[in-house]
């Protein structure tokens, strides 16, 4: 709407928060943490207008929150692109430094986009797995389903480092541990770069070595529900993957067996 209209450092429409935390993962991705206005609210899983406040017009770009809807603190993914006209800065803040917010939350990964069901697949690549970062401490996710299988695959090691320590941390954290210890199975795999799991998880369904792997059935449209997450391509891939399946695309207005969101790509 008003995403080209100059601004000045920090127009009533926009939040300007406080850089709390950066960790770098690889050169290609890390994660930040700010200070969470008190009056925003979001569903786990949605998206935000991010953007820095010295550029001489700011640039916004759609982030996913990463942390849950209840955290105090608002954490975001980001890939570093080179030359990126938004991350080749954004990778530079720390802490202290401000970040500016736009004020409404989007998205339709989330839970009341989708139909009841027994089993959530959550697939994401890189980033994607960001708003997944959110549903997975979300105790609505394990109210709403038995079992949630979050898959991400990399192209290094390093990069699945972000939700493997998330999740390994999940089983003690006072508010979900026992669901997620009991309900939470993370399912990581490489491209290029060798891992005991190595493929695209669209080839691996497609071969059945994914359901090999994890011992599960495969998708059932009456009870399994899915939310994608990764770049125009993954996207693309997936949908024809599930709809193989049965499976049929919803949107908030209108629940179905799976949803999709692009992953932020530069
Ligand atoms: P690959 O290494 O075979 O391209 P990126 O960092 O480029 O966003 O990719 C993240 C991960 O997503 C990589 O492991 C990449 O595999 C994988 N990927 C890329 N395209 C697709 C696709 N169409 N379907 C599934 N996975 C994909």
């Amino acid at each position: 709407e008003d995403a080209d209209r100059p601004k000045s450092p920090a127009p009533a429409d926009i939040f300007a928060q406080t850089v709390t935390a950066v960790k770098h993962y690889t050169d290609r991705l890390f994660h930040f943490r700010i200070t969470r206005p008190a009056s925003f609210r979001f569903r786990s899983g949605e998206f935000v207008m991010i953007g820095l406040p010295n550029a001489p017009k700011p640039i916004f770009r759609a982030y996913s929150m990463a942390s849950p809807s209840w955290d105090e603190e608002i954490e975001f993914l980001s890939i570093k692109v080179r030359g990126g006209q938004f991350t080749e800065n954004l990778q530079k803040i720390i802490p202290g430094d401000t970040v500016l917010m736009r004020r409404k939350p989007t998205g339709t990964l989330v839970l009341d986009a989708l139909l009841p069901g027994k089993r959530l697949y959550l697939f994401s690549t890189g980033t994607g797995v960001a708003p997944f970062a959110s549903l997975i401490r979300d105790p609505d996710t394990y109210e709403k389903f038995e079992e949630v299988i979050l898959v991400q695959t990399c192209r290094e090691v390093a990069e699945l480092t972000y939700i493997t320590e998330l999740v390994d941390g999940l089983k003690n954290d006072p508010l979900i541990g026992e669901a997620a210890s009991e309900k939470l199975r993370l399912h990581t795999t490489t491209t290029r770069e060798a891992f005991p799991r190595m493929g695209r998880v669209t080839d691996l369904i497609r071969s059945g070595v994914f359901f090999r792997e994890t011992g599960l059935p495969l998708f059932d449209p009456t009870q399994d529900r899915a939310m994608i997450c990764g770049s125009m391509e993954m996207l693309k891939d997936s949908k024809t993957v599930l709809e193989s399946f049965g499976l049929v695309e919803g949107a908030n207005h209108a629940p179905a067996t799976y949803v999709v969101e692009r992953a932020f790509v530069g």
